[in-house]
């Protein structure tokens, strides 16, 4: 089974994004191990302390780094990647550069209409970047932008309920499992 690290955008508690990590890690339990890399206690990237950085630093690395593939689910912050999210890119385009050629898959949820799609666009800028490189699940046909949060999640389990967009969502995990081997 693959082990999927999973990079979320947002620290809230409440996140729309955190609760589709939960919802995907449930549902495919019996084709992927998906494990939520903490982000929180990453200090902000300092060139001065890449050699040498803090614990915290050094288990995401290698917690990104030993897994077969990552999955980063993130809200859209002001037509882009919040800065949380983009600060644990920078640490995991430096030193080992755990992220070139790793199979990545992006996801995200917005309670508005365009369901991060800005966000999405510029993220997979970022993936190209010679730091990074990741190997990036191919968009045509496997963009998931899940709009109108509210509506599609569920308020007393947190969980994602629209059938239609679970079934796409397996349809995207299968493309990438494909992807990933
Ligand atoms: C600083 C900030 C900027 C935001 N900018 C956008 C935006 O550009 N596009 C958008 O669709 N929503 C934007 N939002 C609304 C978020 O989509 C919304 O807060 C969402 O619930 C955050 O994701 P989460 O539920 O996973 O925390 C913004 C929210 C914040 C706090």
């Amino acid at each position: 089974m693959l082990s999927i690290a999973v990079l979320i955008g947002s620290l809230r508690q409440g996140s729309y994004n955190l609760q589709l990590a939960h919802t995907m890690k449930e549902r495919y339990i019996n084709k992927l191990d998906l494990e939520i890399a903490d982000i929180r206690s990453l200090p902000f990237f300092d060139q001065d302390i890449e050699l040498n950085p803090p614990s915290a630093v050094q288990q995401f690395l290698r917690k990104v780094g030993a897994a077969d593939g990552v999955l980063i689910v993130t809200p859209e912050y002001n037509w882009s990647v919040p800065g949380v999210l983009k600060n644990a890119i920078d640490w995991l385009s430096r030193g080992d550069k755990v992220l070139i050629g790793k199979p990545v898959m992006t996801a995200g949820v917005s309670p508005g209409m365009m369901g991060t799609i800005r966000a999405q666009l510029h993220l997979r800028e970022i993936l190209a970047s010679p730091g990074i490189q990741a190997r990036l699940l191919p968009p045509a046909g496997s963009e998931i932008y899940i709009s109108s949060a509210a509506l599609k999640f569920d308020e007393t389990t947190h969980r994602l309920v629209d059938e239609s967009t679970l079934r796409f969502i397996d349809r995207v995990v299968d493309k990438f499992i494909e992807h990933a081997r």
